[in-house]
């Protein structure tokens, strides 16, 4: 483990996008890279925190220095950062699927020569950074999340934060080239207001936001 900071810190980070399964062969996904989780994870290792990265499937390599577990599926990414705890902070930058088929089909589904195409019946996923961010013993003392926002990115940041109970939200709009390209522009929205990021390449956010989060668990130092 790196010298820095965050040493004798331990940080969960959420990473990713979740695959459902529908039945062996299939599942439901998304476009997120994990360009942004990963370069979270290793920026904050790089301060000397000690690191456990919860990922769904990616492309990218594992960062140095950082306990990596691989999952699949919503459900089982909420296992894995529970069974992580405790942490000193956790950054939820998965993009957790909000619907998991409601059963899985055991076998693979077969295409029937004129019958309708079979119904997708969804249920909910639970909410990893909402539970995390609920009040318990086990509660990181420092929980941020993301919000993906198309319009009134600010606005819907604020009232997500809220409703998720979490101390900060980084807010980006992906109505550009954000999802899976190599830059981003984020406004990281506290308890006590809203700071605009310039555009700057992930690995930049990464620094800033870990940055950040040693200063939030070492008051002192600031
Ligand atoms: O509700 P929404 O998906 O917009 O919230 C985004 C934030 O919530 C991200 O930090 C994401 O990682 C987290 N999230 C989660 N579990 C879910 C849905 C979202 O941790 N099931």
């Amino acid at each position: 483990l790196a010298d820095g900071p965050l040493k004798g810190r331990h940080v969960v980070v959420t990473s990713g996008p979740t695959h459902e399964p529908i039945d062996p062969v299939r599942y439901i996904a998304n476009r997120s890279s994990g360009k942004q989780g990963h370069a979270i994870a290793a920026a904050l290792a790089a301060l000397g925190a000690r690191v456990t990265l919860v990922s769904g499937p990616v492309a990218q390599p594992d960062p140095p220095g950082v306990h990596v577990v691989r999952v699949e599926s919503a459900r089982d990414m909420l296992a894995a950062v529970q069974a992580a705890l405790p942490a000193d902070a956790a950054i939820c930058a998965a993009a957790v699927a909000d619907w998991r088929t409601a059963r899985e089909a055991s076998q693979k589904m077969k295409k029937v020569q004129g019958e309708a195409p079979p119904p997708l019946d969804l249920a909910l996923n639970p909410d990893i950074l909402a539970t995390l961010a609920a009040r318990g013993p086990h509660r990181p003392p420092l929980v941020v999340g993301f919000a993906a926002e198309t319009e009134k990115v600010v606005d819907n940041a604020i009232a997500k934060r809220a409703k998720k109970g979490c101390d900060w939200i980084v807010a980006n709009d992906v109505s550009g080239d954000v999802m899976g390209g190599p830059d981003n522009a984020v406004h990281l929205v506290t308890g006590t207001g809203v700071e605009d990021w310039p555009r700057l390449p992930k690995a930049e956010v990464a620094r800033r936001l870990a940055a950040r989060i040693a200063t939030a668990l070492n008051p002192e130092s600031a």
